[in-house]
């Protein structure tokens, strides 16, 4: 397979559903959903909903639902990208190539804006329309994972562990700590989502779940490598940012060429973590390959 056109075909498809789920500016509030549609609609590699498609995939399943399921990890990535940007947090200028919501549209509306995101995920996976003929305990069980990966013991939880760490002489095991929940979590909902949805058994989303949470670290891991290595038009978003806010990374403790094999360390880790299943699950083990390989 060639991963450059899979990644390209379903990020297409995941754009068309975004901008069909995605009020029009003129709806009111029109500033909110003008403000929403900036930053969800201003490109971005899609990688989450992508990884819930490949999951289903990778047991030759084609669930009802599993665009919305998909997507609505979309709207939460946007929603942590918009509130991670924030003068309180991050303070960035530059994503996804333009400069950031609060730049735009005031602190106020970025906040709101990230607020109706994160919303609007759950309506997503909730909306008896668009999941129809979902089975209804495996919808909850989606609409928790997707609660569990994004809150205070996932996600969110690692931006408060990574804005604590700010300035202070944390170790490795800290470190990994605060990768593993503020980027893997949601990429781990991703995997297990779309493996619930495709109704895998308990030894299939084990195995799942273990390539996310490697794919997760790595994802960081090489997020840490590009931002001392990238520039602004790869990027999208302004190199050096982390040296310049005191926070350690996996190149502070490494340098970049070790921890890039680090980084491809723990994605054959994953690879293998999916030994049992056939070539339909080729996608997955791509997407891990691609993610260290990545430019952006
Ligand atoms: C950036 O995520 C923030 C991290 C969690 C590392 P992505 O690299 O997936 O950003 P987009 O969605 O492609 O813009
Ligand atoms: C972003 O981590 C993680 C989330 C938004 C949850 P970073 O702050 O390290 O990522 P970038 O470099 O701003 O994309
Ligand atoms: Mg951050
Ligand atoms: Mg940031």
């Amino acid at each position: 397979m060639n991963i450059k056109d899979y990644l390209e075909q379903k990020r297409v498809a995941v754009d068309r559903y975004l901008d069909q789920m995605m009020p029009p500016t003129i709806t009111p509030p029109t500033t909110l959903h003008e403000s929403m549609r900036y930053s969800l609609m201003a490109g971005g590699k899609r990688i989450r909903p992508i990884l819930t498609i490949a999951a289903a995939e990778a047991v030759e399943a084609e669930p009802p639902g599993l665009m919305a399921v998909a997507c609505s990890l979309e709207f939460i990535h946007t929603y942590s990208l918009i509130h991670d940007d924030l003068p309180s947090m991050d303070n960035d200028d530059f994503r996804r190539g333009k400069p950031t919501n609060h730049k735009i549209y005031g602190e106020a509306m970025a906040i709101l804006a990230g607020d109706a995101l994160l919303t609007m995920a759950f309506d997503l996976i909730s909306r008896p329309d668009l999941m129809k003929g979902c089975d209804p305990v495996r919808q909850v069980r989606i609409i928790q994972e997707l609660a569990y990966g994004s809150g205070n013991f996932g996600m969110v939880g690692g931006q408060v562990f990574d804005i604590q760490a700010k300035n202070i002489d944390i170790d490795l095991s800290t470190l990994q700590n605060i990768h593993r929940h503020k980027t893997g979590m949601l990429m781990r909902a991703a995997v297990r989502m779309g493996a619930i949805a495709a109704g895998v058994n308990d030894r299939q989303l084990d195995d799942m779940t273990d390539y996310a949470e490697d794919i997760g670290l790595a994802f960081q891991i090489t997020d840490d490598v590009l931002n001392v290595t990238g520039t602004r038009e790869e990027l999208g978003k302004n190199p050096n940012t982390d040296a310049e806010r005191g926070k350690k990374t996996y190149p502070t403790f490494y340098g970049v060429d070790s921890t890039k094999k680090l980084a491809d360390k723990c994605v054959a880790q994953a690879i293998n973590r999916l030994s049992s299943f056939g070539p339909a699950a080729d996608p997955l083990r791509e997407i891990a390959r691609y993610i260290t390989a990545r430019k952006n």
